[in-house]
């Protein structure tokens, strides 16, 4: 064609770079925020970051970005517990790791639960959730915490009509599962969201896929002593570093009331003081750890480790004293801190909330402000 034999070759090769430069960076946003509107247009277009394993997506809730974006803001509306204080993100906090910061829980009427908020970081990885295992899905999991007396304290029937009294989400249920929200469909919403608050491509992940460079010296020096001379792979199993498995490495067990953990639920004594193996992805961001926040940072858990736990008949084996010097085990401490943390954090702001209804006494447009500060969560 003449118009292409009139640009000089320069001025193409200009031109198409700065569309792949332009590609690339869309790209490059758009991953940025898993849950941006762009980033997936179909389930099938719904990837999982570099490293981890495809995500298994039950049949009978396949995710679409509207259902995402209306379980956002579910997961940001504190008008799912009794007095409007406390949403999901008020224990699972983008900006805390997805955690809280505390030892334990605090909800409704400052009333403080028995366990540390653990991430949701990666949870759609889990086949059991809590650090019992105690509900097997997110789907289930997700309506606990609305029910508990300690947490958000509504019956489901209680959450389902304060939902479908606010017209912006009553359109939005029908919208998406083509009727006004029930507690299933309200589930349904909050897991679809929760499987795209995924961590990858760290620099564990860049490190195993060959790039050398992606760990510092001490890093990689932590990275043997995690897999070889203290075994923590054993349970902490890449690339989630869960075996989705539960253990006794004798966390609590001095508690004056003993927290006997998963032999709840399963009713084995071998079961004691068995909790679930937690993710180590972004793990420097969620302090304090372990199920009863009782170790306040990653230097004294593993100091814990070193030690060989706290000795109790149901130890698991894999728990053993460790000889580390002081500078081994700072290099472990690195390992941790740097390999997990990756640069395509999942965080997200704090959505729009739709507005209360215009009718409801009490409930006008001062109390919608109200609602706006209290979900308000500091930036980064
Ligand atoms: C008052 C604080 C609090 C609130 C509010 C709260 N959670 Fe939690 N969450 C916790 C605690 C504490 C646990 C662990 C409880 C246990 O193991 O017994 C937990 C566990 C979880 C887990 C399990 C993670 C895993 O892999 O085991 C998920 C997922 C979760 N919460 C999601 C939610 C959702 C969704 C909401 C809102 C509907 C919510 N949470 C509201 C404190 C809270
Ligand atoms: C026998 C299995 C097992 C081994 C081996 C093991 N862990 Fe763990 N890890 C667990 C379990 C189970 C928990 C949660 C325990 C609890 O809260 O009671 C945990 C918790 C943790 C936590 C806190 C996570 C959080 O979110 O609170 C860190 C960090 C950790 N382990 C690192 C390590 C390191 C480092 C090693 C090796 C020195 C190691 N683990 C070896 C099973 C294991």
């Amino acid at each position: 064609m003449m118009i292409h034999q009139k640009m000089p070759q320069s001025v193409a090769l200009a031109a198409g770079l700065m569309v792949l430069c332009l590609v690339a960076f869309l790209a490059d946003q758009l991953s940025a925020d898993p849950t941006h509107e762009g980033a997936w247009q179909s389930q099938d277009d719904f990837q999982v970051p570099a490293g981890l394993k495809p995500l298994r997506i039950p049949a009978d809730n396949p995710m679409s970005v509207e259902k995402v974006e209306l379980g956002k803001q579910l997961f940001f509306d504190p008008r799912l517990s009794r007095d409007d204080t406390v949403s999901c993100a008020t224990c699972h906090d983008p900006n805390k790791g997805w955690s809280n910061g505390e030892a334990f829980a605090t909800g409704v009427r400052e009333q403080v639960g028995g366990r540390n908020s653990p991430t949701i970081i990666n949870s759609a990885y889990q086949y059991f959730h809590f650090w019992d295992g105690r509900a097997t899905g997110l789907e289930e999991q997700a309506l606990g915490p609305i029910e508990n007396p300690i947490e958000m304290d509504l019956t489901l029937k209680e959450a389902v009509s304060k939902i479908n009294a606010i017209e912006g989400y009553r359109s939005q249920f029908n919208a998406v599962f083509g009727s006004e929200a029930t507690s299933d469909t309200l589930a349904k919403a909050i897991a679809a969201f929760e499987r795209t608050i995924l961590s990858g491509d760290a620099p564990y992940d860049r490190f195993t896929a060959g790039d050398k460079s992606a760990l510092s010296e001490a890093a990689q020096r932590g990275h043997e002593i995690f897999f070889n001379r203290a075994r923590c792979s054993s349970c902490h199993v890449p690339p989630n570093f869960s075996d989705l498995g539960f253990h006794n490495i004798g966390i609590g067990i001095d508690a004056e009331k003993l927290d006997i953990g998963r032999q709840e639920h399963s009713k084995l004594l071998g079961d004691r003081g068995s909790f679930k193996t937690p993710t180590l992805r972004e793990i420097q961001r969620t302090a304090p750890y372990m199920h009863d926040g009782s170790l306040a940072t990653l230097a004294d858990v593993v100091d814990f480790y070193v030690k060989g736990g706290n000795p109790n008949p149901q130890l698991d084996e894999e728990v053993f004293p460790l000889s580390l010097t002081d500078k081994e085990k700072a290099d472990l401490v690195t390992f941790l801190e740097e390999a997990f943390a990756s640069p395509n954090y999942p965080h997200v702001d704090p959505p729009v909330l739709p507005d209360w209804p215009s009718d409801s006494d009490g409930q006008s447009d001062g109390r919608n402000g109200e609602v706006m500060n209290t979900i308000r969560v500091e930036q980064r």
